[in-house]
């Protein structure tokens, strides 16, 4: 985490002034909604994307009121997905917190989920910055369709390697994306520019979710998830496609069968996963990862030299050596 701390110190007077905007725009006169957000508020997450927002708007022009505005509705998106995607995964936890469905239920989840959802759209109206939302809805539209994706092929089982791709940048790379684009935008209206900002993100967030995958495998992870969730929820993910793509069929079969049968058998479930490592599904998922990492890196190279772009560096860097 240091890392992170000294990537957002240059900018901890605009994190401050993001962080007002978002803490006012949560607010509700619904005693329960405002007890869930109040919740929320005290279990920040690691703010990645509206540092990003930030420092993509420094990377081509001023930061301003509107890039706070950016920050703020892209991070009321990210925090409704996890809220959505809990409920999705049946997870107890988040941010090393109990998750709002583990404390109020699903129903309360669902939709507290869509409020935050709700008060990002109309964050970027009544500001006047509906301009944001053309990147934002992109992403909001693509993360329903990954999920679905993901939830519609891990009942067969059947994903290959450009199948898994579709979902994590449906999922998660379109709304890193848009971190890039809004930020960029929020300060400059090129769209050309904007567009190669868009692509920085977009590769950046594969890189994201493939580390996610991984970390989601180890035991000794601190990310404040629970781990090993995934095959509990019949996820297959990079490391394990890997795996199954080397196997013989009669191997392949049996790794099949634990997935679907014994994916809540701990023994099971160690086995499968020594079997990736054995394999060399981590070395081939973390290969994949620099590669995405490289390409963020060498888009980002192409504009001007400045303190947001070695700053832009390092969180793309981070993005792959994080460990939660
Ligand atoms: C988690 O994102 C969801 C994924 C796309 C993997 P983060 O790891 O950025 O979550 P927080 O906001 O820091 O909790
Ligand atoms: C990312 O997938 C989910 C979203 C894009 C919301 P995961 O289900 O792996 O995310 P975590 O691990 O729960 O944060
Ligand atoms: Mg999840
Ligand atoms: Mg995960």
């Amino acid at each position: 985490m240091n890392d992170l701390n000294a990537i957002k110190k240059p900018i901890s007077k605009d994190i401050k002034a993001y962080h007002q905007v978002f803490k006012d725009t949560v607010r509700s006169k619904i005693p329960l909604l405002d007890v869930v957000m109040k919740y929320i508020l005290h279990t920040k997450g690691k703010e990645i994307r509206p540092i990003i927002v930030l420092y993509s708007a420094g990377l081509v022009g001023e930061i301003n009121q509107s890039t706070y505005y950016a920050a703020t509705l892209i991070e009321l998106l990210h925090t409704a997905t996890l809220v959505h995607d809990d409920v999705v995964d049946n997870s107890n936890k988040r941010r090393g917190m109990f998750s709002v469905n583990a404390l109020w239920k699903n129903k309360i989840a669902v939709l507290s989920g869509d409020y935050l959802l709700a008060k990002g759209l109309l964050l970027a109206i009544e500001t006047k910055n509906a301009h944001l939302l053309e990147y934002v809805s992109k992403a909001t539209r693509d993360m329903s369709e990954g999920e679905l994706l993901q939830i519609e092929k891990a009942r067969k089982l059947d994903i290959g390697v450009d199948l898994y791709y579709e979902v994590i940048r449906k999922k998660t790379a379109s709304l890193l994306a848009s971190c890039f684009a809004t930020g960029a935008s929020s300060t400059i209206s090129d769209k050309a520019l904007i567009e190669k900002m868009w692509q920085i993100g977009e590769y950046t967030g594969m890189a994201f979710q493939i580390m996610d995958d991984i970390l989601d495998y180890e035991k000794t992870s601190v990310t404040g998830k629970p781990t090993g969730i995934d095959i509990k929820e019949k996820k297959v993910t990079l490391p394990l496609i890997y795996l199954l793509n080397n196997s013989e069929p009669a191997k392949k079969r049996k790794l099949m069968d634990t997935v679907k049968h014994k994916n809540n058998n701990p023994e099971s479930v160690a086995w499968l996963i020594q079997e990736v490592h054995r394999a060399g599904g981590f070395d081939y998922a973390r290969e994949k990862m620099k590669e995405f990492k490289n390409k963020a890196l060498k888009l980002l190279m192409e504009f001007p030299e400045n303190d947001a772009r070695k700053a832009l560096e390092d969180i793309i860097e981070f993005t792959i050596s994080r460990t939660k």
